[in-house]
């Protein structure tokens, strides 16, 4: 299978502490990875590192096959423009309506003239069912609509690989749960690999292909879900241990 993440003895550090100790994972080509583990484990860390926001001081990360530690900078730009991001918070313009807002990076990133634009966004809209949002302002829609025109926006561009850093946070359940389906579609439908950084169990039950177990900064597990769900290590087992519970009260 193709890799479109290799990372190899990544080690990391903020000022003198070291936050991630000879970290290594990959993830696939049309696969969801969810990265899990504790807070301040490193994740976003991580991310930050394959964004290309933190140098990669000590260590090997290549993206879509390519080392980034020795790109110039234009292929660098060049190849962060193929890929989208989600931001935590959703990170909109509240000064635009969602249709602007998802039209920003077609705007800045393509020659595209304005009606294709206009095409495509309601494309993507219509993708994570806001096509009814289009002329709205983001103080108009709830948190759920929020995060989905977040992830619009993230795959304007057609990337081949988004990254989601909690993109589940702070929403009720059934929300959490329409959001994971539109990302499941989105790997299904678009072939888009995604890198997941998430705390909730539910969702890693429902989208996980591939899971890396990330603990005070070193990787204690990769694999696919279903090998993590049985993981003898410890603390995998901690993590996971409310279903178990749940699994006691329920019969
Ligand atoms: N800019 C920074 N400067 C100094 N230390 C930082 C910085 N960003 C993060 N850290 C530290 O690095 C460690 C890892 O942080 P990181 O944000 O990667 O964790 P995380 O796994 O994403 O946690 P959470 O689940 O809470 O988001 C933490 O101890 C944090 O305090
Ligand atoms: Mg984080």
């Amino acid at each position: 299978m193709e890799k479109v993440i290799h990372v190899e003895g990544l080690y990391a550090k903020y000022d003198d502490t070291e936050i991630l100790h000879n970290v290594s994972f990959s993830a696939f080509k049309g696969e969801i990875t969810v990265i899990i583990g504790g807070s301040g484990s490193g994740k976003t860390t991580i991310l930050r590192h394959l964004l290309g926001l933190i140098p990669v001081e000590k260590g090997y990360v290549s993206l879509l096959g390519k080392d980034i530690s020795g790109l110039p900078e234009k292929e660098m730009n060049d190849m962060y423009h193929q890929m989208g991001v989600f931001y935590q918070n959703g990170a909109l313009m509240t000064s635009l309506t969602v249709g602007e807002n998802v039209a920003m990076p077609l705007i800045h990133q393509s020659n595209l003239p304005k009606p294709l634009i206009e095409d495509i966004v309601r494309m993507k809209l219509g993708l994570l069912n806001l096509e009814k949002a289009y002329d709205l302002y983001p103080s108009q829609l709830s948190g759920g609509m929020l995060k989905r025109v977040a992830l619009a926006r993230a795959i304007a561009m057609d990337p081949p690989l988004i990254f989601c850093d909690e993109p589940g946070a702070g929403l009720d359940p059934v929300s959490l749960e329409s959001l994971d389906n539109l990302i499941l579609n989105l790997r299904d439908q678009l072939g888009i690999s995604v890198i997941m950084v998430t705390h909730e169990i539910s969702s890693i039950l429902r989208v996980a292909d591939r899971v890396v177990f990330l603990n005070q900064g070193k990787v204690l597990f990769e694999g696919s879900r279903k090998e993590a769900l049985v993981s003898e290590v410890q603390e995998i087992k901690d993590f996971f241990s409310v279903l178990r519970t749940d699994h006691i009260r329920q019969t």
